[in-house]
Order: structure tokens, then C-alpha cells, then sequence
């Protein structure tokens, strides 16, 4: 019996409770995700989950909640999840608060990570029993690497995607990331809306006030200060993994294409050196005062980088096929898992959703084949057919029918 309606934890059988206790002892010393208890999220009533394998494979039609799980997962991790940025969305529909609580060994002990969000209201997190009066603190405690068909976005999209998705890798990296980045969306807020009082007394024929020019320079300086540390963060962090995704991308595309990253920040800068990136910021920002004094924002910033992707020269998103797109994006993310790996020192958690009906054969080995047993993998697919018996023999699978787990039989 894997799993249990509601958790009393003194109900197992004596034989289930010592096979998960060895189970737990062979995987001390990495990251693994022993149980989820999910109450009131999304389609989620009330579902703990007990994950007994190093594979669980999450099969069920469309919307019965295979995704919904996942993003429990990932909200715990990273504190965010890529489906929704209002809280409301997370809570089930008649109720008022949603509650995620995670038990995960690491080479350090066992932890407890808890979440309460709310559809009014902020969020609560507890680690171990005690309330974080900074959410921030809870990142690290579960490290995943999540691939979605979803991800094509990442080529094909806006530079936005581009970004989320290295600020989301940073913050795996060193957990201080998202404060970084926070304060810099902070500052820019600030700066946007004093810019736009500015031109409205502009338009209006009024005077701008002396204060808020004076104001301005401020934040000029808070965007500069604010900016560096994240345009070089970004560039360290696509710097290590560059020859990772080489590697990988070699290997998935059998070593006829060459993967380049390129890292085009809006403000260029050459040495990694806080007060020349500073200064490089503010020199711009003086070249685009006037510009800036038109538009009513800031036209200058990290919040304008671009990542370039280029198979053989050419930009990847104008570049050959889906599958070629596909291989882009899974050598990214195998570069991802193997990144955290090498710099948290503990594998991380791999979710895929949906991806392996998406991958061709070739892809699809590959994949397999590099999560093997190093990684705690939950994967979510509408068929079994494209799992290796090998794989299935060794996998937990569950079903998954409108918002409820079972065993899969
Ligand atoms: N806040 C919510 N309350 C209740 N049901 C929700 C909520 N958010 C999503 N759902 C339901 O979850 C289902 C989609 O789940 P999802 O995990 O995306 O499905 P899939 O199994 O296809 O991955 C839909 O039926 C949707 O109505
Ligand atoms: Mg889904």
C-alpha cells in the first residue's frame, strides 16, 4: 500500500513500514522526496502520496491532475510555478487555503517543508516545524530540474521565457539569486512609475519638480547596483553550464551540430567587476535619458537581456525542425540536472511532464538513459508504450483520476 486518503502515519502494516524504512536508509545521502500530502490544491482534496520508487510514473486521461501534482512539486521547490502567477488559480475551487507539506532526505537529515498558500492573502512557509519569516529560505530545500512540451517556448518564445528560465536555474544555484532578482524588479517598479509621473507633468506642460529629478538619480543608481548583480549572476550561471548543453547536444544530435550560447545583456560590460558593471549601467542610462523621458519607463536593464541560442550559426528558433528544437531543449535541461548536481553536490529531482510521447526513440533513450537511477524522476504520460518493461519493472505507478492517486493495477 503506497499510498493513504489522509495521513495518520500509524496505520502501516509492520512488513510496509520496514521495507519503506530500507528503502529510505539505501537512499540517504541524496535528495529524495519521501511523501507529499496535498490538501485543497488544485483538483487535490486531500492526497498524500508516498513515493516508493526512484521513478513514479503518474499515468491518467487529460485534466484528471497528473500536471497539477508536478506543480506541487515545483512550487516547492522554486517557490513559483510556470502555469500560474496568482495564488487563487492554486487553491481548490470552494475553499480558501491550500496546503502542501513535503518530507525530503538529504545528505544532511530529513526535512519537512510546508506551504499554506492562500486564495486571499500571502503565502505561509515552515520548514521543520518553524515558520519562515523569509520565504526565500525555503528555496534549496528541494532542487528540480522541470521539462515540459511546454518548454518549445523556450526557443520559440519571447526573450522573456529566456530569462524566467536562467533566473529560475539561479536560484537552484544559490538560493540568494532570488532576492537578487527581487530587488531589482523592485527598483524598476519604482523607477517605471516615477518615470511615468514625470511624462504626465511633461504632457501636461507643468514643471517637473527639482525632487523628482533628484529622485530619479536614486533610483538610477539602485537600477545600476540592482542590475549588476544580476546581469553578471546571469552571465556566470550560462557561462558553467555552456559546455554542459555542448556536451549533451553533441551527443543527442550525433555530433553533427554545434550548439552555441550567447548571452546578450542590455547593457554590455566586459570585466566581472561590480563598479565598471555599474558604471557601464549608468552610462547608458544617461545615453537614454531622453529616450526614457518620451516612453515613460525604463529602457535600460537586465529586464531587456537577450539569450541567443545558435545550432550551427543560425539562430535555433529560425532553425531546422521541432525535433532539432526538441534535442536544443533536452540538452539544455540535461545540462540543467547535471549543473545542480555538480554544485548543490546532491542529484536533482527531474519532473517531465508529458515530455516522452514528444521525443522520438533516440530521444527518448537518451533521456532514459542519463536519469537511469541518479535521479528521482516523476513522470507524467497519458500511455505506458513508450516505457522500456525495464523501466516499468522498476518504476511506482500510479493512476491518476480526477484529482485522486491509486496504485496502478
Ligand atoms: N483551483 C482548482 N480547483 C479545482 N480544480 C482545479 C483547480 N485548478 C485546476 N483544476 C482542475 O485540474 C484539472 C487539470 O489538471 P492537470 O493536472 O492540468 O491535468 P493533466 O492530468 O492533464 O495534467 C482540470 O480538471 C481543472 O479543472
Ligand atoms: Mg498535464
Amino acid at each position: 500500500m503506497a499510498i493513504a486518503p489522509s495521513y495518520s502515519g500509524k496505520s502501516q502494516p509492520w512488513q510496509y513500514a520496514t521495507i519503506r524504512t530500507l528503502f529510505w536508509e539505501l537512499t540517504k545521502g541524496v535528495m529524495y522526496l519521501q511523501t507529499l500530502h496535498l490538501r485543497n490544491f488544485r483538483n487535490y482534496r486531500d492526497q498524500f502520496v508516498d513515493f516508493t520508487a526512484q521513478k513514479t510514473i503518474l499515468i491518467g486521461n487529460n485534466a484528471q491532475g497528473k500536471s497539477n501534482l508536478l506543480e506541487a512539486v515545483e512550487l516547492l521547490s522554486t517557490l513559483k510555478t510556470h502555469r500560474t502567477s496568482r495564488d487563487a488559480d492554486l487553491v481548490q475551487k470552494e475553499a480558501a487555503i491550500a496546503s502542501l507539506q513535503a518530507r525530503i532526505s538529504r545528505s544532511y537529515g530529513v526535512a519537512e517543508l510546508n506551504a499554506v498558500v492562500r486564495s486571499r492573502g500571502r503565502r505561509t512557509f515552515s520548514l521543520n516545524g518553524e515558520t519562515l519569516r523569509r520565504h526565500i529560505d525555503a528555496l534549496g530545500t528541494i532542487n528540480a530540474v522541470q521539462f515540459s512540451c511546454l518548454d518549445l517556448d523556450l526557443v520559440r518564445g519571447g526573450p522573456d521565457n529566456r530569462r524566467n528560465w536562467i533566473d529560475g536555474l539561479l536560484v537552484q544555484l544559490e538560493p540568494i539569486y532570488a532576492h537578487v532578482s527581487q530587488q531589482y524588479q523592485q527598483v524598476l517598479k519604482q523607477r517605471n512609475a516615477l518615470l511615468k509621473k514625470m511624462r504626465k507633468l511633461d504632457r501636461d506642460g507643468e514643471v517637473i519638480p527639482q525632487e523628482s529629478r533628484q529622485e530619479l538619480l536614486l533610483w538610477d543608481t539602485q537600477l545600476a547596483a540592482a542590475g549588476s548583480r544580476v546581469t553578471r549572476r546571469r552571465s556566470r550561471g550560462l557561462e558553467r553550464l555552456l559546455p554542459l548543453a555542448q556536451a549533451w547536444h553533441r551527443d543527442i544530435s550525433g555530433d553533427t551540430e554545434h550548439l552555441t550560447i550567447t548571452y546578450n545583456p542590455n547593457v554590455s560590460w566586459t570585466e566581472d567587476d561590480p563598479h565598471k558593471v555599474q558604471q557601464a549601467f549608468l552610462e547608458k542610462i544617461e545615453q537614454r535619458r531622453t529616450a526614457e523621458k518620451h516612453q515613460g519607463s525604463s529602457m535600460v536593464g537586465t529586464h531587456r537581456d537577450e539569450i541567443d541560442f545558435e545550432i550551427n550559426g543560425t539562430p535555433a528558433r529560425f532553425y531546422g525542425s521541432q525535433g532539432q528544437q526538441r534535442t536544443l531543449v533536452l540538452a539544455l535541461k540535461l545540462a540543467e540536472l547535471q549543473l545542480i548536481e555538480e554544485i548543490i553536490g546532491e542529484p536533482p529531482l527531474l519532473l517531465l511532464d508529458d515530455v516522452l510521447a514528444e521525443l522520438d526513440p533516440s530521444r527518448q533513450n537518451q533521456l532514459l538513459d542519463t536519469i537511469q537511477s541518479r535521479f528521482q524522476t516523476l513522470i507524467t504520460t497519458t500511455h505506458l508504450n513508450s516505457f522500456a518493461a525495464d523501466w516499468l519493472k522498476h518504476s511506482q505507478i500510479l493512476t491518476v483520476e480526477q484529482g485522486r492517486l491509486q496504485n496502478f493495477s
